[in-house]
This record gives C-alpha cells, structure tokens and sequence, in this order.
C-alpha cells in the first residue's frame, strides 16, 4: 500500500528511539523535566520566541492559545478554511467561548479589504477583535504557503489595533522550507505560533506552543485546564528533539514529491491539479469533472494499492512523507491514470 494520507504516518527514526530509551523521567508538571525543557527551550529558539510550552497535540497548542490570549471574551478573526474552523470540532467557541468571524480567502490568506473591515474594537455596542489568526502551510489549501509580505499586513494593521496575532504552523518548518528563510522569520509576525513535531518531523505526538515568558508561564494554566499536562512526558520530548536536529532539511524531497506527483496528475488532466500552486508537501486535487465523489475514487484507488482521504465532497488530499519515494508518486500517479482512462 501507498499510502499518503498524512505525514503524521511516518514512524519515529531509529535515533528517536534510541533517544526515547535514555531520556529523563522527571515530572514535568512538578519539579519539570530536563528533556522536556530541553525541546521547549530548543522550540522557542527556533520560532524567535522567549519561551515554549510542550503539549499533545497541535489541536491542544490552539486551543490554549485562544485561551491564553483572549481568556474566554472576543472575537477572533481567522480565514474561512483554517483547520481550527473546519476540524477542531469547534473548541473555539465551545471551549475557548469565544466569537470567531470567518474571512474569505485564497490559499489560505484572507481577502485583505475584508479583514480590515472586520478588524474592530469593542464599543459598549459590539464585541471587537480579541485575537487574529494565519495558519502557515495552510492545510485546507492543499499546502499552500502564506507569503512574508502577506502576514507582515496582517500582522501590521493587528498591532496598530492592539490585537495579538496568533499563528497556526502546525507545519512552520515546510514554509520555511518552501520560502527558503528561517522558521523565526515567519513567526515573526505572531505573538504566539505552534508547530507539530508529529507530523513530516516524524516524532510520534507533540506540538509546542511559544510566545513571551508571561504568555507561557499564563498558557502552562490553561494546558492544566484542558488535560494537557503530560506529567514524564521526557520519551516523547525526547524524540521531538531528534526530530528538530535530524528531520527538518529533509522535508524538502517531500516537496518535491508533492511537485512530481502534481505534475504527473495534470498530465492526465489539467483540472486535477495546477502544480505551480504546490508550495509543500500536500496536493488538493479536484475530481469534479470525472463526475465521481471523492469518496468513491479514494474506494477505487485503494483497490489499486494507493489510500488517500477526500477533502471534501470532490476534491482529495494526496500527502508526501518520509515513507513514499519518488517511485511510489509515480506508481500512484499510474494507478490514477488507469481510473481516470475507466471512468
Ligand atoms: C494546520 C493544522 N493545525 C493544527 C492541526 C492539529 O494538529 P493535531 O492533529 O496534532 O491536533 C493540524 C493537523 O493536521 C493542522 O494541519
């Protein structure tokens, strides 16, 4: 089977196991652990913040930070596709009670004029903007990569309201890639970012949420509050660590798997895919003029020995990782031309 369903299929590396098998075990929720503190402080350098906070996942990571920055009151603005609107199962407001306002968007960035309009403060009348929201790689949108000029006005009109921004990059480490700077120079215009060592990094759980000192030491509350304190959690910090010294150059071969694969599919047929909107390692690909659903050519391409999940009612999400080479794209790609010539 290929199967390219997630890059959070990928196992942990033998050095993450061998690194799991030595690390502390200190409580880290009581005297703290020196492995944890060790992939927090590495995570914080890393994105150019003061400090992180390590969680269970990216989903977590969110949620505190909604918590952390607008303790239950506001409004926070964020693109219609973000994963917090479309699958987080709505902790924003049944969690974090608070009022989200959805911007309409394209690859992931919200229509500018609308997001200024939206951007307001409370008056005794209306509830104004407690935090506002990018997400970088943008998963909904097949990958795509928020540009620096792009978050620098978002950004920019946020802090001349006083708003904090809050950025979402569960995979931070593959738009530093695709846009070829340091993860510090995307987060830099956030207060607070998160970002996955589960997913293309190959650790087996764990995100880490950074901001300033104040910030972290306020968000450790919070992960109290959801269930997110993971007591000796020294294994899984430690392999997170392996995975920001040893994965992070390679996430590059699966972007350029994610291009041969696009590539290969708009040969079939230009509608599937445009390749040169493949930023990084997730290809959204539109099967509206076969007449199919999603769901019946994800049922028929397993048959074939490829797994992929649909996205949405006609469009599926193909994902490169460390366990698919360049053969098995091409192998994919080959099994979808023979049910595309079939259908
Ligand atoms: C952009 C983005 N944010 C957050 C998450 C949530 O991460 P987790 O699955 O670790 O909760 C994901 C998961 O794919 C994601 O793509």
């Amino acid at each position: 089977m290929i199967d390219l369903r997630s890059d959070t299929l990928t196992r942990p590396t033998e050095a993450m196991l061998e690194s799991m098998r030595e690390a502390t075990f200190g409580d880290d929720s009581r005297d703290g652990d020196a492995t944890v503190g060790k992939l927090e402080a590495m995570a914080a350098e890393r994105t150019g913040k003061e400090a992180g906070v390590f969680m269970p996942s990216g989903t977590m990571t969110n949620l505190v930070a909604m918590l952390t920055h607008c303790g239950r009151g506001g409004e926070v603005l964020l693109e219609d596709g973000s994963h917090t609107l479309n699958a987080e199962l709505g902790g924003i407001a049944s969690v974090a009670g608070l009022f989200y306002h959805g911007i309409p968007g394209r690859r992931g960035a919200m229509d500018l004029e609308r997001y200024r309009e939206a951007l307001r403060p409370t008056t005794r009348n209306q509830m104004g903007t407690a935090l506002v929201w990018m997400e970088n790689t943008h998963n909904r949108s097949g990958g795509s990569v928020l540009p620096l000029d792009y978050m620098e006005k978002v950004s920019g009109l946020a802090r001349a309201k006083g708003v904090p921004v809050h950025l979402d990059g569960a995979r931070i480490f593959n738009a530093a890639i695709s846009l070829g700077v340091a993860p510090g120079e995307i987060a830099r215009y956030s207060d607070s970012t998160c970002f996955c060592v589960s997913k293309g990094l190959s650790a087996p759980v764990g995100s880490i949420l950074c901001g300033t000192q104040n910030f972290v030491e306020r968000a450790r509350a919070y992960r109290r509050m959801v269930g997110g304190n993971m007591r000796q959690a020294g294994p899984v910090a430690a392999a997170g660590i392996v995975a920001l010294e040893t994965m992070v150059d390679r996430l590059a071969e699966d972007h350029a798997n994610a291009k041969r694969l696009a590539a290969g599919l708009n040969r079939i047929d230009a509608s599937l895919v445009d390749p040169g909107e493949v930023d990084s390692n997730l290809v959204r690909v539109e099967v509206r003029k076969s007449g199919r659903r999603a769901a019946q050519w994800s049922a028929d391409l397993r048959r074939k020995g490829v797994v992929v999940a649909p996205c949405d009612v006609y469009s599926l999400r193909f994902v490169t990782h460390r366990h698919v080479s360049a053969a098995e794209v091409d192998e994919a790609v080959a099994a979808f031309a023979s049910l595309w010539r079939d259908s």
